[in-house]
């Protein structure tokens, strides 16, 4: 392997592909605030689909992540409570706002209880708002939510009580974005 400025020159089976590291972003953080679980796993498909298209992708709670500068890129996503982004995400938007700032990032709030989000594009609530112009992110989308059975709390309770619970989560949605994220991430990669 030689090397030659911004360059690494990689020798692969009989060819000598050039690679330029720098610019290829390769590892992926997906962090989340959750309370019960659907938004881990939404976080967990998007971790998948761009491990399929061969980036190194770690989806974790957001909580637990204490730095973020191993990673070349993110994406935060957090569970809607009373009109609010999950208080993980917003601590973590927070907490890490100015190494986000430099980064490639995308945010993702899961809430709706109904179609609206597979329907149209639903604006951030404001505090999600507000961590997207703090860390200069690239987009916010918002993706529908699921509360079933067993879900935390009494309101939770009551609004299953009166069937108005389901999961709203449109998966091939949710795997899309993910998809265009690698795209725009592998640009240059070649
Ligand atoms: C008490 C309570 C309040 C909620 N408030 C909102 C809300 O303000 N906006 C919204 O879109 N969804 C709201 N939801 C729906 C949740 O965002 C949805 O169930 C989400 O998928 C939960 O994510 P989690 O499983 O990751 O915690 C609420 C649900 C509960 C139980």
């Amino acid at each position: 392997m030689e090397s030659a400025g911004p360059f690494v020159t990689v020798a692969v089976g009989r060819g000598k592909y050039r690679r330029w590291w720098e610019t290829v972003s390769r590892k992926v953080l997906i962090a989340y605030g959750t309370k019960n679980g659907s938004t881990a796993e939404i976080a967990q498909v998007i971790a998948s689909v761009m491990r399929d298209r061969g980036l190194e992708a770690d989806a974790r709670a957001a909580a637990e992540v204490e730095d973020v500068a191993p990673y070349d890129a993110v994406v935060l996503g957090g569970a809607l409570y009373m009109g609010r982004w999950h208080k993980d995400a917003r601590r973590f938007a927070r907490q890490h706002r100015h190494i986000l700032a430099e980064r490639p990032l995308w945010l993702f709030s899961s809430g709706p209880l109904d179609p609206s989000a597979s329907e149209r594009d639903l604006p951030p609530v404001p505090s999600a708002g507000r961590a997207a112009r703090r860390t200069r992110a690239r987009e916010h989308v918002t993706f529908g939510g699921r509360l079933e059975a067993g879900a935390k709390g009494r309101v939770a309770r009551m609004i299953l009580e009166e069937g108005r619970g389901g999961d709203y989560r449109d998966m091939n949605k949710i795997a899309e974005w993910a998809a265009g994220i690698a795209n725009e991430l592998s640009v240059g990669a070649q």
